[in-house]
């Protein structure tokens, strides 16, 4: 069994740390005193050195985002911190465990990050359907401030309508001044011209709640986590065809078998493992012989893919590849927000043609229209989320042509009716986590 080290959910044993008192009594609140004695470019600093990677699916070095944001002698506007908690992606939901498990060390790193970036306003854009996060932080939020520990500072929880376009971090930026949530062109980055035309950082609920740990811990020791790259602990989502699926906090670097089956349990059944998602659905899948890889930044690249968000998806012997082509397609295809014709268009045609090679109707040609679409759209979107769709259907014909081929030449689904996609990326297996008990889409 691996090591398992607890950073983001330090002190639970297990449970949650809802409590004002308790939180304060496994040593919350110090890394804020502590950040707050600093001066906000030796807090810049010390994130940079402790090499700590966005956990919203970019992976983008937290602390050189931070420096971008411009001081507030260079830049006289309000300067904004916006939590990104839209958490939309498929195969993801970890940062409603942390919300619901460790809300103080997660509110206390946005107010860490605020004052790194000189912001007086924070605002967190949470998933309207996180109901119960919603409580949990509003709640949390007002303890701090009975507490007095804002120091000043402005925390707004914003709930969201329940569009993944909305997690995306210009689109998100749209939605909190009330407009359609739909990206904007960049540059101008939201360092610079973000809420309000004004300096902003936009950050994932896991960077923010590592923010926490890395004061507490210090930047070496926690870079002493996690392998080169890649440093600290991850808190992966495991889904789909596994017997434990849950919330698993591991340092990065372990493999892929260590989390399914290790930790995860293995595939019910003793089914043979077909595929895995590594990092959420917008990432390229790997076959089960890629089961070795570690998981971490450099690692998955080289093994084609990415990490993502850090969502595993398990796909064992009986799920049809054409199946879940259509299922992911059908996905962005609805998510699409439609401002850039390439997606709104080219989805569409993704999950019609898809269709057809699922209905044995497909001929030689229309494999090749496939690719040609796809083609079409990668790189000529306004944003990553029509690249996503994509990126995953490419993956799903590299990796597994000659079962896409078989459709076309028997003219039929070679699985005949059997083919089971039952709890892989599919929004209605909501069931209790076994890990912690807490409900997972
Ligand atoms: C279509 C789309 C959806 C996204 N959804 C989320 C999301 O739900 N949560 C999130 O943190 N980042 C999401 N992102 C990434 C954000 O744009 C942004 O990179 C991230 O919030 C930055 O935080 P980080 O640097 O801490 O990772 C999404 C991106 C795209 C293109
Ligand atoms: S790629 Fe899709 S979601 Fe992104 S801006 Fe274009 S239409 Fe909207």
């Amino acid at each position: 069994m691996p090591e398992r080290p607890q950073i983001v959910f330090a002190g639970t044993n297990g449970g949650a740390l809802t409590q004002f008192e308790d939180y304060a009594a496994v040593g919350g609140f110090a890394p804020l005193r502590k950040a707050r004695s600093m001066a906000p470019d030796d807090v810049i600093a010390e994130l940079e050195s402790s090499g700590l990677r966005g956990r919203g699916g970019a992976f983008f070095p937290t602390g050189r985002k931070w420096a971008f944001v411009p001081k507030p002698d260079q830049l006289a506007k309000p300067h904004y911190l916006v939590v990104n908690a839209d958490e939309s992606e498929p195969g993801t939901f970890k940062d409603r465990e942390i919300m619901l498990r460790v809300p103080f060390r997660f509110l206390e790193g946005c107010l860490i990050a605020a004052h790194a970036i000189s912001s007086q306003h924070v605002f967190v854009y949470i998933r309207g359907e996180y109901e119960q996060e919603f409580e949990v932080l509003r709640e949390s939020l007002e303890a701090m401030r009975k507490a007095d520990l804002l120091g000043g500072v402005t925390v707004v929880i914003h709930r969201g309508a329940g569009a993944y376009i909305c997690g995306e971090e210009t689109a998100l930026l749209e939605s909190l001044e009330g407009k359609r949530g739909q990206p904007r062109t960049k540059p101008p980055f939201p360092a610079i011209a973000g809420l309000y035309a004004a300096p902003t950082a936009v950050n994932n609920v896991e960077s923010i709640t590592t923010v926490t740990s890395v004061l507490e811990l210090g930047a070496t020791e926690y870079a002493k986590l996690g392998v080169e790259n890649s440093t600290g602990t991850r808190v992966f989502s495991l889904s789909g065809d596994v017997v434990n699926p849950g919330n698993y906090e591991l340092p990065h670097g372990i493999t892929l078998r260590e989390l399914i089956y290790d930790v995860g349990g293995g595939v019910p059944g003793g089914r043979e493992l077909k595929a895995i998602i590594p990092g959420g659905s917008s990432t390229s899948i790997l076959t089960g012989a890629d089961i070795d890889t570690p998981l971490d930044f450099t690692s998955l690249v080289q093994a084609g893919s990415s990490i993502g968000s850090a969502g595993v998806i398990v796909i064992d012997e009986r799920c049809c590849m054409v199946q879940l082509g259509i299922r992911v397609s059908q996905f962005y295809e609805h998510e699409s927000c439609g401002k850039c014709t390439p997606c709104r268009v080219g989805t569409r045609w993704l999950t019609q043609i898809l269709q057809k090679i699922e209905g044995g109707r497909a001929s030689q040609p229309d494999l090749d229209l496939l690719l040609s679409v796809c083609d079409r759209i990668m790189g000529k979107c306004l944003c990553p989320l029509g690249d996503s769709d994509a990126i995953a259907v490419l993956s799903y014909v590299d990796r597994f042509r000659d079962e896409y081929q078989a459709h076309i030449d028997l003219g039929r689904c070679p699985f005949d009716g059997e083919s089971s996609l039952e709890g892989i990326l599919a929004p209605s297996a909501m069931h209790e986590s076994p890990a912690h008990g807490i409900a997972r889409v």
